[in-house]
């Protein structure tokens, strides 16, 4: 379960993906250790680093050990977000000064998803970093994506094998409509970026679904209706609690997950309390390939 190169340590976190790596400050990683980290994040999909004291420069730096990193997004009214740092995505609830959000989706759930899978790149990795948490709620939940695809009956598979998925470009996981774009709820006019359902992890070599999200999704080429059909019978499969780890989160908590072959969703929580994340996403070297 547990491997050990001097006092860092990688242990599973649940039985369906993820892992602790303790004993690194990631302030001071060099060459032996990023090679053991990102050994131990193909492998297990997430890693989870207990007890780090980030600056914004520190998580980009450590960000950067992966590749070229991504601007942020543009928040939901339309602004950048941290001064000087354009890779910094803030997901937080919290007002600023100016009684306007200082980040993104606020305290509601945001929905299973793959970040920025609307692009024809999307990141390969994203980083979340935590400063503030609420006494209860806001739990982030992973989804392996290789298991629920070996799981898929049969007929469910071929039918999707070649197809490829829209990744709607429409409403962010929060379902908050994204800056510029019209608000439809139409699958087959939304706007967004078509991707093949299953692909080919470029690292592990591994087959695993790739989906974005369910809201506006659809399996080009094929009636609405069987479309729907479909993609209700691969996510029944995809988020059954064996594909899931759940993490509950401690300030100083950084979660670096693979968005090729995961999905994430995240618990809402008390309104009232204040929760703030510094995000960075890796670039994609690659456009999702089957
Ligand atoms: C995200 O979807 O990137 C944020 C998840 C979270 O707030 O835990």
């Amino acid at each position: 379960m547990a491997s050990t190169t001097l006092e860092v340590r990688v242990t599973r976190v649940s039985a369906a993906l993820g892992a602790e790596v303790s004993g690194v400050d990631l302030r001071h990683v060099d060459d032996a250790l990023f090679a053991l980290i990102h050994r131990a994040w193909i492998d297990h999909q997430v890693l989870l680093f207990r007890g780090q004291s980030l600056s914004d420069d520190d998580l980009t730096a450590f960000s950067r050990r992966f590749g070229a990193l991504d601007q942020a997004p543009i928040q939901e009214n339309g602004r950048r977000f941290v001064e000087g740092y354009p890779e910094i995505y803030v997901v937080s609830n919290v007002l600023g000064a100016d009684g306007q959000p200082i980040g993104s989706l606020g305290a509601g759930e945001a929905t299973w998803h793959t970040d920025m899978s609307y692009l024809e790149q999307p990141p390969k990795a994203s980083m979340l970093y935590a400063l503030e948490i609420p006494p209860a709620g806001g739990d982030t939940e992973f989804v392996d994506m290789y298991a629920p695809l070996a799981a898929l009956p049969r007929d469910v598979r071929a039918a999707i094998e070649a197809r490829q998925v829209k990744h709607d470009g429409t409403y962010n996981s929060g379902g908050y409509v994204r800056a510029g774009v019209t608000p439809t709820d139409d699958p087959v006019a939304a706007p967004g970026t078509l991707h093949p359902i299953v692909c080919t992890h470029p690292e592990s070599g591994r087959p695993c679904l790739y989906l974005g999200r369910r809201r506006n999704a659809y399996i080009t080429g094929l009636p609405l209706a069987e479309s729907e059909r479909l993609l209700d019978a691969i996510w029944a499969i995809v988020d059954r609690p064996e594909h899931i780890w759940t993490h509950r989160w401690r300030v100083g908590d950084l979660v670096l997950w693979d968005n090729r072959c995961t999905m994430h969703r995240r618990d809402p929580f008390d309104a009232r309390q204040r929760r703030i994340m510094h995000r960075t996403q890796i670039k994609g070297e690659t456009r999702p390939a089957a």
